[in-house]
């Protein structure tokens, strides 16, 4: 259904509901710009999140935090123009909605109003549940985010696996309802073991997207530029590099700037006469 059914309109919410009724599980990827965005769509990956990870993966800051509104809309507006069949989601980023559902209703309509994204994101399980209680009841779509949440990295102290040990397991299980009570339409689990990440899935109606949360979601999401190969140093243990677009793209820089130097760029076939 969401692969190879669906060609001449957008994925909705509803598709990835039904998916979950039959149990298909789909791909989720971040994308940053409309020339990446139009890569992965054309490639059909149903929803494309439009990640704060912006932040470090595509702005050059260290995490995601100084990431602002007006960053994010300008980002989610060139990939809702660079696709014409995914789900773009847009994130909220840190300090958009904490304070209030006022806030996060403001931000949220700015997401879908400016750039035209089909849904937005958000951090937090019960302590976000009346935010995304109001969005919903606006007519938002909603994908909820629990487990480690990147924005929060001062209070986590790093990144650290959740969910570990009975008293973090509940409390997970008890966000995972929350938020689908509040009305979210699926809701990202990362970095959480893989058996409790299955038992939430087990338990909610609403689709899970894992990241570092094992094979037992219904759906997976990765960073794009981890996935590609383009982040330089480490990566976190859930990546799988499924191709080295840092070495390819480098490669190519190095044999361009050799030919400049060299006098044998431009040719005769890449010169008017
Ligand atoms: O910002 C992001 O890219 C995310 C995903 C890792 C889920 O939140």
């Amino acid at each position: 259904m969401l692969y190879g059914g669906i060609t001449n309109r957008r994925v909705t919410v509803r598709d990835l509901a039904r998916a979950k009724q039959h149990g298909e599980r789909w791909a989720m990827l971040t994308a940053y710009d409309a020339l990446t965005a139009g890569v992965f769509d054309e490639a059909g990956i149903p929803v494309l999140l439009v990640g704060d990870s912006a932040g470090n993966c595509h702005l050059g800051y260290e995490n995601t935090v100084p990431v602002t509104m007006d960053q994010m809309v300008m980002l989610s507006a060139a990939v809702v123009r660079g696709t014409k069949r995914a789900l773009v989601v847009g994130d909220m980023p840190f300090g958009s909605y904490q304070e209030s559902p006022a806030q996060a209703m403001h931000n949220a309509a700015r997401l879908m109003k400016e750039a035209g994204v089909g849904a937005v994101k958000l951090e937090g399980g019960e302590r976000s549940a009346r935010s995304i209680e109001l969005l919903v009841e606006a007519g938002i779509p909603v994908m909820a985010h629990i487990g480690l949440t990147p924005q929060s990295v001062h209070a986590f102290g790093g990144y650290p696996v959740q969910g570990r040990g009975d008293e973090a397991a509940h409390q997970l299980l008890r966000d995972a309802k929350a938020v689908q009570q509040a009305g979210a339409f699926s809701v990202v689990l990362e970095a959480v073991p893989a058996e409790l990440a299955a038992q939430v899935t087990e338990q909610l109606a609403i689709p899970t997207v894992g990241i570092g949360a094992g094979v037992g979601t219904d759906a997976q999401v990765l960073v794009w530029t981890d996935m590609a190969g383009m982040t330089a140093g480490r990566v976190p243990k859930f990546v799988k590099q499924y191709a080295d677009l840092r070495a390819v793209l480098g490669d190519a820089a190095r044999e361009f700037a050799a030919e400049v130097t060299a006098g044998t760029f431009p040719a005769p076939e890449h010169s008017f006469s």
